[in-house]
């Protein structure tokens, strides 16, 4: 159809198998595979992924790129190369870095992620968006997902890589994540298309929970039902399968992510010194309205017991606040 972007997915499939050779069967891929086996990365998982190695050097994939008789102005457009910077020519964009290629959702190649092996900035370097790729069109392994996702009705939301492919191997097989960019408008109608419940599976740091509470408006407006799962000591779904194992992840991580009402409560608590009797009354204010919010009243009442117990007050009086915000809500 289009001979230039079939040119350029041609460029991406060699690319990612030689990056996935190097990794393999090479020297110089061999700290790369070190790396990846330090992190718990199986041949299984690295072999399904594909995930590959860019070798240190100038000019390796320049030159196999050559060899094949690709236009190498094409491919620095494309997001493979870049140019030197006094014009001269073209350079490899990825050096020294693990890869991790992106497909569309037919499988084709249509981006790398590239990570660096120790902790130098930026950590992750992302092919520029190009006539394949579109970042806010696009979720990571969803082509591998798309069938568990029909079957389940479901699909599991992580923010990167790592995540997605330890929670597979953890036998998430209906999960995707957005890397790292916040949730599109886009990606919402494609989910809803496919599913009709989203779990979030975000990173238990700050960021991760404050974006997963982000998206929660986005999703809840295009009727998609929501689930959010908790994690917590700032471990992301990679950290935590490799601390604790698979199965704790699938029945405590997975199984037991909670409403998005609960998420709310649990994130909240984090702004208030419950100690204290201020502390205490101000939480309360805050998530009171949230509660007074829901249409049901028996999940009002679910919620407000649940306050009730843990904060030692009595449910009489959170109800008859409760009640009081209702009226001004009407
Ligand atoms: P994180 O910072 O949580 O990285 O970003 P991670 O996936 O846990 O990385 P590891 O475990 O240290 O290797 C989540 C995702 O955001 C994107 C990547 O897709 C990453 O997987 N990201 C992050 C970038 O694109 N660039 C960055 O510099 C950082
Ligand atoms: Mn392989
Ligand atoms: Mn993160
Ligand atoms: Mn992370
Ligand atoms: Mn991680």
């Amino acid at each position: 159809s289009n001979p230039e972007r079939e040119r350029l997915l041609q460029a991406y499939e060699w690319t990612s198998k030689f990056f996935h050779y190097l990794l393999k069967n090479t020297e110089h891929g061999k700290p790369a595979m070190d790396y990846l086996r330090a992190r718990g990365f199986s041949d299984k998982m690295i072999d399904q992924f594909q995930i590959g190695y860019a070798p240190e050097s100038w000019n390796t994939l320049v030159q196999f790129l050559t060899k094949r008789s690709f236009d190498l102005e094409e491919m620095e457009k494309g997001g493979l190369l870049s140019t030197r910077s006094d014009g001269t020519g073209f350079i490899d964009r990825f050096r020294d870095r693990v890869m991790f290629p992106i497909c569309d959702r037919t499988g084709r190649i249509i981006a790398f992620g590239g990570r660096v092996l120790g902790d130098a900035q930026p950590k992750y370097m992302n092919s520029p968006e190009s006539k394949l790729f579109n970042k806010s069109r696009t979720l990571y392994n969803l082509h591998q997902a798309k069938s568990s996702i029909r079957k389940l009705r479901q699909i599991v939301l992580f923010e990167g890589y790592g995540d997605t492919i330890a929670a597979w191997e953890a036998g998430v097989h209906n999960g995707v994540a957005t890397m790292g960019t916040s949730l599109t408008e886009s990606h919402v109608s494609m989910m809803k298309t496919m599913a009709d419940e989203i779990l979030i599976c975000f990173d238990g740091d700050r960021a991760g929970q404050s974006s997963a509470m982000k998206n929660i408006p986005l999703l809840e407006s295009a009727g998609i039902r929501i689930k959010i799962a908790i994690l917590s000591d700032g471990l992301d779904p990679d950290d935590f399968v490799r601390k604790y194992g698979s199965e704790r992840f699938m029945s405590q991580i997975i199984e037991g992510a909670v409403s998005t009402t609960k998420f709310k409560l649990i994130y909240l608590k984090k702004n208030h010194i419950l100690l204290e009797e201020d502390g205490k009354i101000s939480y309360m204010k805050e998530v009171l309205p949230i509660i007074a919010a829901l249409s049901s009243s028996t999940e009002r009442e679910v919620y407000l017991r649940e306050l009730s117990s843990e904060h030692h007050l009595s449910y009489e009086s959170l109800k008859q606040d409760c009640n009081l915000i209702r009226q001004t809500m009407q």
